[in-house]
């Protein structure tokens, strides 16, 4: 097993995510070429995959053991396998729609996770300078303040934030539909921002109560999921059981009693799992 000491890990990450940070500023600002992907809706620009391919040859030439699960490395027939090796979970552009339309809500997620299990996460909004950090078993920060889940618990006083996801799938937008009809009038409110990464940041800051997503991919994930616990919150499956990073579906939120009144709730979607092929 290589070697992971996960504060060298961090400050190394941290570098790189910065300076990936300063291409995502200049470019969002500029015409971006756009492609599909899995759909007419599901997109990839040049700043994706420059910031991945910056990401990935800084971080394995400080940690050359380590393995690498990135969104368009997988995208371009990657396997995307998580095993007990220190493993980089990189989604280099989360909310690539929003970038696209130069909406502020962007940002780039990279998570390690060893014997599969978050060490470090990094979620970085870089044009509203949104820097979210954790380290398993020292707490969450966003710049350099201590964040914390609010600790809410009852349904009707949460904000709750959804996906609208990439899919066209009948089945999952009826999925998304129900599941929107059905909680809006028993939450405060409901929200969408369009980037899973920073929903389940804006939840470790307490900023919302939970948020739930079916369709969503590990590198959209691995790092806010850390992000909440360390910040006090739970992550576990929409269906209510442990949370599986594979499976492609994420609750989270400020308490497991919320998380477990919304579960109880929400009509269920399995998409194919990300380590299926
Ligand atoms: C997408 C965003 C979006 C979610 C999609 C993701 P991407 O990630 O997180 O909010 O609804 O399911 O695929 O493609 O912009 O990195």
């Amino acid at each position: 097993m290589a070697n992971v000491e996960p504060q060298e890990c961090l400050s190394v990450a941290l570098k790189l995510v910065k300076q990936a940070g300063d291409l995502v500023r200049d470019a969002i600002k500029k015409k971006k070429n756009i492609e599909m992907k899995s759909s007419a809706v599901d997109l990839v620009t040049e700043t994706d995959k420059a910031v991945e391919k910056l990401l990935i040859t800084g971080l394995s030439s400080a940690f050359p053991d380590h393995k690498f699960i990135g969104e368009e490395s997988v995208a371009g027939g990657e396997k995307c396998v998580l095993t007990d090796e220190p493993t980089w979970i990189i989604d280099p552009v989360d909310g690539t729609m929003n970038f696209v339309h130069s909406f502020p809500y962007t940002c780039i997620s990279v998570a390690l996770w060893v014997n599969k299990d978050a060490e470090v996460g990094i979620v970085y909004n870089p044009i509203l300078e949104h820097m979210f950090t954790a380290l398993k078993g020292q707490g969450a920060y966003l710049n350099d303040e201590k964040i914390s889940a609010s600790g809410e618990t009852d349904l009707s006083k949460a904000l709750v934030f959804s996906e609208m996801g990439t899919s066209h799938d009948p089945e999952k937008v009826d999925t998304v539909i129900t599941n929107i009809t059905t909680l809006l009038t028993k939450v405060h409110g409901c929200r969408t921002m369009g980037c899973a990464a920073l929903h389940m940041s804006h939840v470790a800051r307490g900023a919302a109560d939970a948020n739930y997503t079916m369709g969503v991919h590990c590198w959209d994930i691995a790092a806010g999921s850390l992000l909440v616990k360390e910040a006090g919150g739970v992550v576990i499956d929409t269906a209510g059981g442990p949370f599986d990073l594979m499976r492609r579906r994420v609750l989270c939120a400020s308490t497991q009693e919320l998380a477990e009144k919304i579960a109880k709730l929400l009509k269920q979607y399995q998409p194919e799992r990300d380590d299926a092929h």
